[in-house]
């Protein structure tokens, strides 16, 4: 069976969907802690040099966690706009960042009229359909001297949270996603990372590697919160045959099996590109 032909239009709904669905555990298990790849927010935040007085943009805000490190460092009167596809993301960053304004809006079709200073978009670029197009749209919403500050996560061999369950599964089931949809492994590597964002027109670009731990905890605990998180959108094909999903999860262990620490607890590494750049 060949996969489904991508549908960028298809893709947006289902990824609104999917962000709807999982928004609240994302924020509680993920987004609002320190952990694994959330690390990176502080660090985003403090790479873009966030003045008091900044209006700061956050594309693709989901629950708001970049919008609430960033507010820290506003002044009360500065602006801090929020945009996400997923309305019950936007709901749970109302709350988590009261002082934020936030509005359902797509990153490829943004309807700001005012200019900001400071724009972010974490772990959400390799999302859109047409990263170019968004690119250029945050180049034109930029003041002069602005600052463009995007994190992504690295190749899959550095991330290996994502590729562990994901290589057995397209192993099993190799049509499980479109054929052409984005891939969330799109911008590992800095050299595809610095070209797209040169090629909408940003220079002074620079993009620094972390690698963060991320502690999965048992095998067990690993696979379910993997299905009900970030394969929430794949998880009834995942677990509608039962020999397939037998082999998934064993060849998923024997994976998993590398990153075990002396507690047998798993600890992955997770390697995050942080870019900024400016628009002048
Ligand atoms: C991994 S989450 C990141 C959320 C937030 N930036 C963070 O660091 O927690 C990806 C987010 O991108 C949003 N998203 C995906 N495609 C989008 C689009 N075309 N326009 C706006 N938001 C989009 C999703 O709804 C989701 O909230």
């Amino acid at each position: 069976m060949s996969a489904e032909k991508y549908d960028p239009i298809k893709y947006k709904i289902t990824t609104m969907q999917n962000w709807n669905l999982v928004a609240r555990d994302y924020h509680d298990d993920w987004a609002s802690k320190e952990i694994g790849p959330f690390k990176a927010t502080a660090e985003l935040v403090k790479a873009a040099s966030v003045n008091p007085s900044d209006a700061v943009l956050d594309v693709a805000c989901g629950t708001g966690a970049v919008s609430a490190v960033a507010s820290q460092r506003l002044h009360p009167s500065s602006r801090l706009v929020g945009i996400d596809l997923s309305d019950v993301a936007l709901s749970i960053a109302i709350r988590f960042v009261p002082r934020g304004q936030f509005a359902q809006m797509d990153a490829e079709h943004i309807g700001l009229f005012c200019k900001f200073d400071r724009i972010f978009c974490q772990y959400a670029l390799m999302f859109f359909p047409d990263p170019q197009k968004v690119l250029i749209t945050l180049g034109n919403l930029m003041k002069k001297n602005g600052v463009l500050a995007i994190s992504v996560h690295g190749s899959a061999d550095q991330v290996p949270y994502f590729s562990t369950i994901m290589t057995p599964v397209l192993t099993h089931i190799p049509d499980i996603r479109p054929s052409g949809a984005p891939n969330v492994h799109r911008f590992g590597k800095p050299g595809d990372l610095e070209t797209t964002i040169s090629e909408a027109g940003f220079s002074e670009i620079s993009i620094t590697k972390f690698t963060f731990e991320y502690k999965a905890g048992t095998f067990e605990d690993y696979w379910s919160d993997y299905l009900i998180t970030t394969a929430a959108s794949i998880r009834t094909r995942i677990v509608s045959n039962p020999k397939k999903l037998t082999n998934i999860k064993s060849e998923a262990e024997d994976r998993a099996r590398n990153f075990l620490d002396e507690n047998e607890m798993i600890v992955f590494p997770w390697a995050v590109l942080i870019a900024t750049a400016r628009y002048d």
